[in-house]
């Protein structure tokens, strides 16, 4: 199989697990296994951990010692990202938007690759790649649920997990639309939460995300 086709139904299948991917931001290290273990017992086990912090990498490598989650990178801008991910033991990468460089970067590795498109171009050059399950960035500035459901008319065959200013009150808009496989968002993990180690609660977040969709079949 095509390096392209491993990755696109991998990341199909990653996208499928739960309704919601925590998108995180993790600036202690020592936040990273309870973290990870709370996101999990409330059932979300698919978890990107941004790369937006020193510490970033160590949280990867924490976390994917943690029974029962599988952890991604997210955040991936460069090469070194990529490599830097993969070392660290992402399972799959995740970025904001999508370049030639970075793509080809990542069809060099067998990291699976959520590539972000923001236009209908962009969507369809990344479909006409093999990238037919897209992020959708930033999904909220960019005309939220109605913005997909009018690019799932012209472009049924393209599936996206659409982040940016998505919470516990418009998810269901975007889980509803027959192009969104999942969502991704920081409003499980907040900071504030982070701060106090408030674990419980991040697991009462993270069943309530749950709550939204019952778990598709992979
Ligand atoms: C991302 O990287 O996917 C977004 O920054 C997440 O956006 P949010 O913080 O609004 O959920």
């Amino acid at each position: 199989m095509v390096k392209t086709e491993y990755s696109t139904q991998e990341i199909h299948r990653l996208c499928t697990i739960t309704p919601v991917i925590p998108v995180l931001v993790v600036d202690d290290v020592k936040h990273a296994a309870p973290l990870a273990a709370a996101l999990v017992a409330g059932g979300l086990t698919v978890l990107e951990v941004t790369l937006r912090t020193a510490v970033a990498l160590e949280v990867i490598k924490e976390m994917a010692q943690v029974d029962g989650c599988i952890v991604g990178a997210g955040t991936l801008i460069t090469e070194t990202n990529l490599k830097d991910a993969l070392a660290a033991g992402a399972k799959f990468g995740v970025s904001p938007g999508a370049t030639n460089n970075l793509i080809a970067a990542s069809e060099a590795t067998k990291l699976p690759f959520l590539p972000a498109s923001a236009t209908v171009s962009e969507a369809m050059g990344l479909a006409e790649r093999g990238y037919v399950v897209q992020k959708f960035f930033p999904a909220e500035a960019l005309g939220g649920p109605a913005a997909l459901q009018a690019i799932s008319e012209p472009l049924p065959h393209v599936s996206f997990c659409p982040t940016g200013g998505i919470s516990i009150k418009n998810a269901k808009d975007y889980l509803s639309l027959s192009n969104t496989l999942c969502v991704g968002g920081s409003w499980v993990a907040p900071k504030a939460l982070l701060k106090k180690q408030a674990w419980s609660q991040i697991t009462s977040l993270a069943s309530e995300a749950m709550a939204l969709k019952p778990t598709k079949k992979c």
